[in-house]
């Protein structure tokens, strides 16, 4: 039997008020993890020639912009989010040439660039944090407790575990939120503020498109750094507010940020990394005067069922409207399980792709996604980066420090030492029969992830429905989410069995193959369709 999917009711949904069109609104951007991309000197890291020599595959992918993770001086502890030079590049990921070089070429084939910016802390070798007198005034230091201050000065704890303090030679405690390596800088002082205005000044100066602002709900804590009161407060982030996240106080920094951002012109972007309790709060950051773009992490997170997603896509779409921003949709990034591997199945990811690039607003993709890579589970302990790793060990809380699973380099060629990636090795093991994920093995196999990821995309450029604007749900079989954009329907099955139902309209895309006879089709489980009507 098949089922009817037209509501005579739709439910109306729409991004608000457009305060003016902007290319960021509908972009789908893709995250290049530097590190992990291509690596052009055979050192087995790669680099930003690595990425540069890569461009006409993103150009022919089909996406709008990048986004480079950070690539500046760096002991590394962290990925580079512990950066010494906000102004320099890594000797292991070229110079400030090449930088200069990425972003003219990304702009001559019409690519957009936004690097990270990392304002909540600094390395501890950052030469601020290195001079005692500077340190004391730009980071946040205090006494600790107990009778010889030998207690950490509150009970909080790192986003990867343990005590956020560590004690200096001299006896006192800074603040450290996530590595000790990485200590918070103190945004109540003014210089503060002024050296992250002219860093900002200073790159897009050298014509960054924008900025991915790394902890953006992180920099002003509380006022008198209050105890919390319990363990296991990494796993507090994101559903509650804390003394040291999501704090009002950040917003003007932000509003000072847009004010900037603004005086540049070409349309310059902020896009917020910040894990807020609600979307409302979340929509905060994407005031008229404050950020473009927040990353929704409330999608990332939503579990695969019906309800579940729709919910989330609710409430992501209203809260976004009731401030005139767009939405934004990501499934994957540097800092958690691939959706191949977290959604259970690489049908699954696949169908979620095509639902997140048939909602309204914006796309974030990250490196690898397109061909359908998994989390690389197997890595042996001592190949393993993630600070976190090291310190998770007898903790009961912060992050899991795993994330180098999703960091493996990518596989470009079927074979070769690092397929691809280099001419050398790769600084994470490669998986055995990673080439036959690789981009040469998917090239021209219309089954495969990456073509599935060059058609939407092509698809979603080419159909001006998509994109921001319109979205209404139609009624659908249990199990099932329809919605209608301008000219296209989208359906998704959750279920894992094949749905029967009259078809929509004419069949566009899917992500699986798809039985349609007449009007009678097939939907099967963990699959969605696009349909022109
Ligand atoms: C962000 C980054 C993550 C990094 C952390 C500290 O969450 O995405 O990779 O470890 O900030 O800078």
């Amino acid at each position: 039997m098949t089922e009817q999917l037209t509501s005579p009711t739709p439910v109306r949904h729409t991004t608000g008020q457009h305060p003016g069109p902007g290319w960021w609104r509908d972009a789908v951007i893709y995250q290049v993890y530097v590190r992990s991309f291509a690596d052009s000197d055979g050192d087995g890291i790669g680099d930003l020639r690595g990425v540069r020599a890569r461009l006409p595959y993103l150009k022919e992918l089909g996406v709008d912009a990048l986004w480079l993770t950070p690539f500046y001086a760096s002991p590394q502890a962290d990925g580079g989010y512990d950066v010494a030079d906000h102004r320099s590049v890594d000797p292991l990921f070229g110079s400030l040439e090449d930088a200069d070089a990425l972003i003219r070429a990304a702009h001559a084939s019409g690519l957009r660039v936004i690097i990270d910016i990392v304002p909540n802390h600094t390395s501890d070798r950052h030469p601020w944090f290195r001079d005692p007198e500077l340190a004391r005034e730009r980071y946040l230091f205090r006494p600790g407790r107990g009778t010889g201050g030998e207690l950490p000065p509150n009970d909080w704890e790192s986003v990867f575990g343990g005590p956020a303090w560590t004690r200096t030679e001299r006896g006192d405690w800074y603040l450290h939120l996530f590595a000790p390596e990485q200590p918070d800088l103190n945004w109540d002082n003014p210089d503060v503020h002024a050296e992250f205005e002219a860093i900002l000044r200073f790159w897009l100066d050298l014509g960054v498109d924008g900025f991915r602002i790394d902890v953006a709900h992180g920099m002003v804590k509380a006022p008198g750094l209050p105890d919390i009161g319990c363990d296991s407060q990494a796993t507090l982030i994101g559903s509650q507010t804390l003394p040291f996240f999501d704090q009002d106080g950040v917003h003007a920094i932000h509003r000072s940020w847009r004010t900037l951002l603004d005086s540049y012109g070409g349309a310059r972007i902020g896009v917020a990394e910040a894990w807020a309790p609600t979307p409302e709060r979340l929509a905060l950051y994407v005031r008229p005067d404050e950020l473009h773009q927040a990353f929704n992490f409330q999608f990332l997170t939503a579990r695969w069922e019906k309800e579940a997603l729709r919910e989330v896509i609710d409430a992501s779409l209203a809260a976004t409207a009731s401030v005139g921003a767009p939405t934004t949709w990501v499934l994957s990034n540097h800092d958690v399980v691939r959706h191949a591997t977290r959604l259970g199945s690489l049908a699954r990811a696949r169908a979620a792709t095509l639902l997140m690039l048939a909602l309204p607003g914006s796309a974030y993709l990250y490196q690898g996604e397109e061909l359908g890579l998994p989390e690389v589970t197997e890595l042996p302990d001592e190949a393993r980066q993630d600070p976190a790793f090291t310190r998770r060990a007898g903790r009961s809380s912060g992050q899991e420090g795993l994330r180098d699973g999703c960091r493996v380099p990518l596989p470009w060629a079927a074979d070769g030492p690092s397929y691809g990636f280099g001419d050398g090795g790769s600084w994470l093991p490669q998986p055995a029969g990673w080439g036959g994920l690789s981009v040469a093995a998917q090239t021209g196999d219309v089954d495969s992830t990456l073509e599935l990821y060059r058609a939407a995309l092509a698809l979603r450029r080419a159909l001006p429905g998509l994109g921001d604007g319109e979205m209404s749900w139609r009624e659908a079989p249990d199990g099932v989410l329809a919605f209608a954009r301008p000219g296209v329907v989208c359906t998704v099955n959750t279920t894992g069995r094949d749905i029967a139902f009259e078809a929509p309209g004419r069949l566009l895309l899917a992500s699986t193959p798809l039985p349609v006879r007449g009007a009678a089709a097939v939907l099967p489980g963990d699959a969605c369709a696009w349909w022109a009507i």
